[in-house]
């Protein structure tokens, strides 16, 4: 079985978009299982940026693309993003979950209330609906795309959405919604049957996770956390495959650290340093274009993530932007109470963080292999893929996966 999934090792946004681009040419599907368009995947290719938000990074390689049953789905959204990649794949093949849920204009605006009603404590969301939709979905109100089979039910529901979060619906809303849906109606279909038995024939599957380990539902920073699992284990709920069809992990990690929305984060910088590595690597949301807080590389978060994630290597990306940066340093551990700790814990604070300093490495290639074999050491799993650049050709290969 050659399945290989792909999760994100810090915050999000660590460059997994590249990766999975740079990858799914080697299989046949390209499989997206969480999150929604909260998520902002970059590619840059042949002198093109583009920007997934909703379909899987390996849209353009891999022979198909499927958006499992655990992603949720705002309609026009899917439809615009379609609209665009098929400008740079005129013929492809994708297949979207009957049993996804989908974030109605509603759901946007309780993710906007909530927000509001927050305050000070506000999660810093992306404003997309996406909490609230699977707070429908496990609150067993949520709108599935299998509910637009017959227009009643899909209108009883809106209805009741509607009368429980107390907005009413705008007129044309559930017709907009029908326009939507039917102009993808074709892709839909049971993507996990669909994915076993592909599987079970012999067609290999990347799994991509949107978001990264900390902002998991469960395992994150809580509350400051997206509203879906973003490690290894939510493939399997996400995409309804057993665990048997899973067996190799591989995390994304950028070289320093960044998060968007609020949350602890122990390895952060403040004032000019952050300014110029966030201007160094372009640190603002792919989706809402905001500034990300800037960090150094937090080594006991990637021991955290490589043990909850069962990670066999890892794909260190921006290399060349911290290279270029002229304080280099990386936290190796933190003291809590007098006792230094090794590994990160989301719902811990700790009085202060050990680094280490290196060396920069833009004319000098052997300082960034100084920093590559110390990460490796101190996490004890192979740097597999090395991101240098914004194209395909600047990953390097340095490990077998
Ligand atoms: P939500 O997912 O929009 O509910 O936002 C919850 C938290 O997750 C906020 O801190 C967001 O900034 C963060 N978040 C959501 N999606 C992403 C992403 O793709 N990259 C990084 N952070 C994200």
């Amino acid at each position: 079985m050659d399945t290989l999934t792909i999760v994100g090792c810090q915050f999000g946004d660590e460059g997994k978009g590249k990766i999975i681009d740079y990858l799914s040419c080697n299989y046949d599907l390209s499989v997206r299982f969480n999150g929604g368009e909260n998520a902002g995947h970059t590619v840059v290719t042949d002198g093109n940026t583009i920007k997934y938000h909703l379909v899987p990074a390996g849209f353009l390689r891999a022979r198909t693309s499927v958006i499992a049953n655990g992603v949720v789905i705002n309609l026009r959204k899917l439809n615009e993003e379609i609209d665009f990649l098929s400008r740079f794949r005129g013929s492809f093949e994708l297949k979207i979950s009957n049993l996804a849920h989908i974030v109605t204009d509603l759901h946007i605006e309780r993710d906007r209330y909530l927000e509001s009603l927050r305050g000070k404590g506000s999660i810093g969301t992306t404003l997309r609906g996406i909490g609230p939709a699977y707070e429908s979905k496990f609150g067993r109100y949520g709108i599935r795309l299998e509910d637009f089979k017959d227009p009643k039910v899909l209108e009883e529901k809106l209805g009741f959405l509607s009368y429980i979060y107390n907005i009413p619906k705008k007129q044309g809303m559930v017709e907009d919604l029908i326009h939507y849906y039917e102009k993808i109606s074709t892709f839909i279909t049971d993507t996990s049957e669909y994915l076993r038995e592909e599987i079970d024939e012999g067609s290999s599957a990347l799994f991509e996770t949107a978001q990264g380990t900390f902002i998991d539902v469960e395992f994150g920073t809580y509350p400051f956390v997206t509203s879906s699992h973003t490690i290894t284990g939510g493939v399997t709920v996400g995409t309804g495959l057993s665990p048997k069809y899973f067996g190799k992990f591989l995390g994304v990690a950028k070289a320093y650290t960044t998060r968007v929305g609020e949350g602890y984060f122990p390895t952060e910088i403040e004032g000019e340093d952050a300014e110029r590595l966030r201007k160094l690597g372009n640190e603002y949301g792919a989706t809402t274009g905001r500034p990300r807080r800037i960090g150094y590389l937090d080594i006991p978060m990637l021991r955290r993530s490589v043990k909850l994630n069962s990670l066999d290597y890892i794909a260190l990306t921006k290399t060349d932007v911290l290279g270029r940066f002229k304080n280099i340093k990386v936290g190796v551990s933190y003291i809590k109470d007098g006792s230094e700790l090794k590994e990160y814990d989301p719902n811990k604070r700790v009085d202060k963080v050990e680094y280490v300093s290196f060396e920069p490495w833009e004319d000098n290639r052997s300082n960034l292999n100084k920093f590559i074999e110390f990460i490796e050491d101190e996490i004890g799993v192979p740097v597999a893929l090395l991101g240098s650049g914004e194209k395909r050709e600047d990953i390097e290969k340095r490990h077998l996966i």
